[in-house]
């Protein structure tokens, strides 16, 4: 019997060993302002991933099922709430999740700290390093302003600098300890030693959350083998944009803790004097789950394991070493790391260029070269202030040029072409100077005559055939 169209089409596009994984977007042409197009060579995946075609495929394929999840006695509503029940055990299996660990679906990685901080019992010591993004920062410091206490260790210069200073912060620490740590910086791409931050915490009786938004993507992130107690990532930079994140892990402090977000589905009984709180992952889910999100990063985690993490991770070396001769051959470069050569990276690059703007060039490598990197601090400012020696009073984060950087950062779909586009466009800008002219704006820079059609037209044209069909 055929409901719908029942072809497997989530497997159509198994990954081919050593190749680009394909996205929705691959091949797609970028205009320039000087006038004709280039193929678009897409160096901001650390920021947002672009969605592998087989999650595309799937969502799609789940759609014709959408309907309400848990509470529906129809056939799509049965689906629907198979879809993300089996979702959270996909990802569950992608996590290496213990028994009795929860995978609580969140909209992104910012979510899931916000929601681990709401549930730290009373009296609860946060320690981080000033090194993390804000979303591994600013929730602990929101704890500390509601009566907890966040201690906050300075940037370290190498990793077993960091063992040291977290082994003398949590010596003199008493009652519930949580160690909240990144897997791989946003900024400089290294890999934090993990297993000993958590092996370290485990002396002194702390707990461990890992910010794994950045390692997720590009190495296995196995709770079990970690011997961590959570770990947080977002959909979207797992090549799953669809506006669904993850808190996987000890379900102790999540189920004692009140829901996250109070109202329907977080409960299980409701009458005029009081509620029951739903246990679980319902209990922090309230309100109408995001099924496609949780259905994309699923695929998304079956996807990467099909194609082989330790080829992706070969085959991510090898881009990463390209790009990085690349870099080192454009005059007055530097990269920026923390800890040197010898450690580990994700394929990540963050560098300035000796008498350039970082805004000036990203725009520039946009307009003539067709190449999408990110300039600024990247919501890890602590950290950009040390690696640029920077620094700045707490108001000064809109100012101009000083004390930001480029990022180039590459995924499963980056192709040696890509990395090719950026080393030649930086060459070409470095060596001849910029063939258009650009104004300063009060947000960065601007070509002065752009031939390119504009991004808001594009989007308006895009949203009016949504609305108008
Ligand atoms: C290491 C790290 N942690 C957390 C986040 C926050 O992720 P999101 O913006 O998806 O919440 C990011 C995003 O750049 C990140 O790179």
């Amino acid at each position: 019997m055929t409901l719908l169209d029942e072809r497997p089409v989530a497997t159509a596009f198994l990954p081919v060993p050593g190749r680009p994984l394909p996205v929705v977007g691959a091949g797609r042409r970028a205009p320039l302002a000087t006038g004709g197009t280039t193929a678009y060579a897409d160096l901001d995946v650390a920021a947002s991933a672009p969605c592998l075609q087989a999650v595309a495929d799937a969502v799609a394929e789940a759609l014709p099922w959408y309907a309400s999840v848990h509470r529906g006695a129809g056939y799509a509503s049965q689906v629907s709430t198979e879809l993300l029940e089996q979702a959270r055990a996909g990802v569950a299996g992608f996590l290496g999740c213990r028994p009795g660990d929860q995978v609580v679906f969140t909209r992104n990685t910012t979510d899931a700290f916000a929601l681990l901080a709401h549930c730290l019992p009373a009296g609860t010591t946060v320690v981080s390093y000033a090194s993390e993004h804000h979303a591994n920062l600013l929730p602990w410091r929101g704890h500390a302003e509601r009566g907890g206490r966040h201690v906050l260790l300075a940037v370290p210069a190498s990793p077993q600098a960091a063992l040291d200073a977290l082994e003398g912060a949590l010596r003199g620490l008493h009652g519930p300890v949580l160690v909240a740590v990144t897997g791989a910086s946003n900024v400089t791409g290294e890999v934090w030693p993990v297993e000993q931050v958590v092996a370290l915490a485990r002396r002194y009786g702390a707990r461990v959350a890992v910010d794994a938004a950045q390692l997720a993507p590009h190495r296995v992130v196995d709770l079990r083998a970690l011997g961590a107690d959570w770990v947080a990532l977002s959909g979207h930079k797992l090549y799953a944009p669809y506006g669904a994140g993850v808190l996987a892990g000890r379900a102790d402090w999540l189920d004692a803790a009140g829901p996250y977000l109070p109202g329907g589905g977080a409960t299980t009984a409701v009458t005029t004097a009081g509620q029951a709180w739903a246990a679980g992952p319902a209990r922090h889910e309230g309100g109408t789950p995001n099924v496609l999100g949780a259905v994309a990063i699923a695929v998304a985690c079956a996807q990467l394991e099909a194609a082989g993490r330790a080829a992706l991770e070969r085959r991510e070396h090898a881009l990463l070493a390209r790009l990085e001769a690349g870099l080192a051959s454009v005059p007055g470069l530097r990269v920026h790391r923390l800890w040197g050569e010898a450690v580990e990276r994700i394929g990540v690059a963050t560098f300035t260029v000796e008498g350039w703007d970082p805004a000036l060039l990203a725009t520039a490598l946009s307009a003539e070269h067709g190449v999408g990197v990110r300039h600024g601090r990247f919501c890890a400012h602590p950290l950009v202030d040390a690696l640029l020696d920077c620094e700045r009073p707490v108001d000064g984060c809109g100012d101009a040029a000083s004390g930001t950087a480029l990022r180039a950062s590459i995924g499963v779909a980056t192709t040696e072409a890509d990395v090719d586009a950026l080393v030649g466009g930086l060459r070409a800008l470095t060596q001849a100077g910029p063939r258009a002219q650009y104004t300063r704006t009060s947000t960065g820079w601007a070509v002065a005559s752009d031939a390119r059609p504009s991004a808001a037209g594009t989007a308006a044209r895009i949203l009016r055939r949504q609305t108008h069909q």
